[in-house]
């Protein structure tokens, strides 16, 4: 009902005299994680699929350009409906992917249940109030990853990263740790 309730204010760009944050029903939160679930996973096969055949094409460092390029592009294309689709870190190589005090908590909860021996692949967290719903999803390190966040990055691949990251803080990182993790906001209210 609620969820219904929601599409028409959205549909109809009505500000609604109330939407208390208590009242989004666990069936309007399991919609709202599974729709996070797959612009996430949107973002990571086409961002994963490019790198690939960047780097089969020109080297790594050829993926690193493309990756500049591609990253906060593809993450524009998929922030529509309301969302807002990115990535953070708490070593981040774009500075823009900063984390803010939530991601903060969150990155560092990832990190606490990890340690507990959960798998990173499982690590997501759902949070939301009158404007919001928020979601983050951990990001394992893989062995493709090392290349480019691992401890031993070939100088010729640090020079490009340096070039067009001079603040870079996204390396040494081993496989199997949490890179970062993507993070998701859907306006809940219509824009005034
Ligand atoms: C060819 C080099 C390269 C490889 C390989 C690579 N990355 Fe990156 N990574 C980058 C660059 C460049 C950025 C900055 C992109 C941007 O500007 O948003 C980045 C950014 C990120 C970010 C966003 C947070 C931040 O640090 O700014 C995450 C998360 C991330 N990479 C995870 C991964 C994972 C996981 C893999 C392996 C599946 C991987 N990367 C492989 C180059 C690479």
């Amino acid at each position: 009902m609620l969820k219904n309730y929601l599409v028409l204010i959205l549909i109809m760009g009505f500000t609604p005299l109330a939407v208390n944050s208590t009242s989004l029903g666990e069936n309007d939160k399991s919609v709202l994680e599974q729709e996070a679930q797959k612009r996430i996973k949107e973002f990571s096969s086409s961002l994963k699929s490019q790198l690939k055949s960047a780097i089969n094409k020109g080297g790594l460092s050829a993926g690193v350009k493309v990756c500049s390029e591609q990253a906060p592009q593809i993450a524009e294309q998929l922030s529509t409906d309301g969302w807002i689709v990115g990535r953070t870190s708490l070593r981040t190589r774009n500075t823009s992917n900063t984390a803010d005090q939530w991601e903060l908590k969150t990155l560092a909860d990832f990190e606490k249940l990890k340690q507990q021996g959960i798998e990173v692949n499982t690590l997501t967290k759902s949070s939301y109030d009158e404007q919001s719903f928020r979601y983050m999803k951990a990001i394992p390190t893989g062995g493709l990853c090392l290349a480019c966040h691992g401890s031993t990055v070939a100088p010729d691949v640090k020079t490009v990263i340096k070039q067009y990251y001079p603040l870079d803080e996204a390396v040494g990182f081993n496989a199997g740790d949490i890179r970062g993790a993507f993070t998701l906001v859907k306006a809940l209210q219509a824009a005034n």
